[in-house]
C-alpha cells in the first residue's frame, strides 16, 4: 500500500472527494483524536510520555491524520514536514507502547461512524505507521526468567501491530527513513 499523503483536489461527493471530505473534514479528525486521547489519559503506559497539557498534541495529531487523508496541508504549515521517526525518537516505542496506541485508536476509529471499509482502509494505514514508529528493541526473555515476554508475540498478532513473518529490519517492510 501507499505510504505517501494522499494529495486530490477534494469536491464534496463527487469522484474526486477526498476521505478527508467524506469522512466530515476536520471536525472528524478532531473528534476521533479526542476519542484516541481519552484512551491515552487513563492508560498508564502511555500518559508519561506525552506533556501535561494534551490540547497541542491533540491539535498536531489532528492536523497530521487529516492533512495525510487528502485535508489542508496545515500541519505542514504549523509543524514543518512530518518527519514522525525523527519526532518519536525520544520516545520509547517498543512493540507493546505501538500495541498500546493502537488499543485505543483502534477503539476511537470503532466509535467514529466509518463504513466498516473505510474504517478497515484507515486502522490498516494506522497499524502500518505505528509498526514504523518502532524504535526500541523489547529486552529478550533469559531462559528460567519471570515475565509474561512469550506470552506478547501473539497478542501483538491479534491487535495488528506485528505481522507473522519478517519484519522491516529483515528487509520487508515500511523503510526506517520514511516517514508513514
Ligand atoms: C506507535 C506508538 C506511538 C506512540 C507511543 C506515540 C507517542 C507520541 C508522543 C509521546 C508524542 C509527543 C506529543 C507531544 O509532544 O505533544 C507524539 C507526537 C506525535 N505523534 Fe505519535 N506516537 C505513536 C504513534 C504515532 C502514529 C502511528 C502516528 C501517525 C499516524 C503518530 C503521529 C504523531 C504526530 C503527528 C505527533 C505530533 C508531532 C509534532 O508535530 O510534534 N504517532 N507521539
Amino acid at each position: 500500500m501507499s505510504v505517501r499523503p494522499i494529495r486530490r483536489t477534494g469536491r464534496p461527493g463527487g469522484a474526486q472527494a477526498t476521505p478527508y471530505t467524506r469522512w466530515g473534514g476536520a471536525a472528524f479528525f478532531e473528534a476521533l483524536v479526542d476519542r484516541f486521547y481519552r484512551g491515552v489519559e487513563a492508560d498508564g503506559r502511555l500518559r508519561p510520555m506525552y506533556p501535561a497539557d494534551l490540547a497541542e498534541s491533540k491539535a498536531h495529531l489532528a492536523l497530521f491524520l487529516g492533512q495525510y487523508w487528502g485535508g489542508p496541508a496545515d500541519y505542514n504549515a504549523r509543524r514543518g514536514a512530518p518527519r514522525l521517526r525523527m519526532r518519536h525518537v525520544p520516545f520509547a516505542i517498543g512493540p507493546p507502547e505501538a500495541a498500546a496506541w493502537m488499543e485505543h485508536m483502534t477503539a476511537a476509529v470503532r466509535e467514529s461512524g466509518l463504513t466498516p471499509g473505510d474504517q478497515e482502509e484507515l486502522l490498516e494505514y494506522l497499524a502500518m505507521a505505528a509498526r514504523s514508529l518502532v524504535n526500541t528493541v523489547p529486552s529478550r526473555r533469559v531462559a528460567g526468567s519471570p515475565g509474561d515476554a512469550e506470552d506478547r508475540p501473539h497478542r501483538l498478532l491479534e491487535l495488528g501491530v506485528v505481522e507473522p513473518g519478517p519484519g522491516p529490519e529483515h528487509g520487508g517492510g515500511v523503510g526506517a527513513d520514511r516517514d508513514p
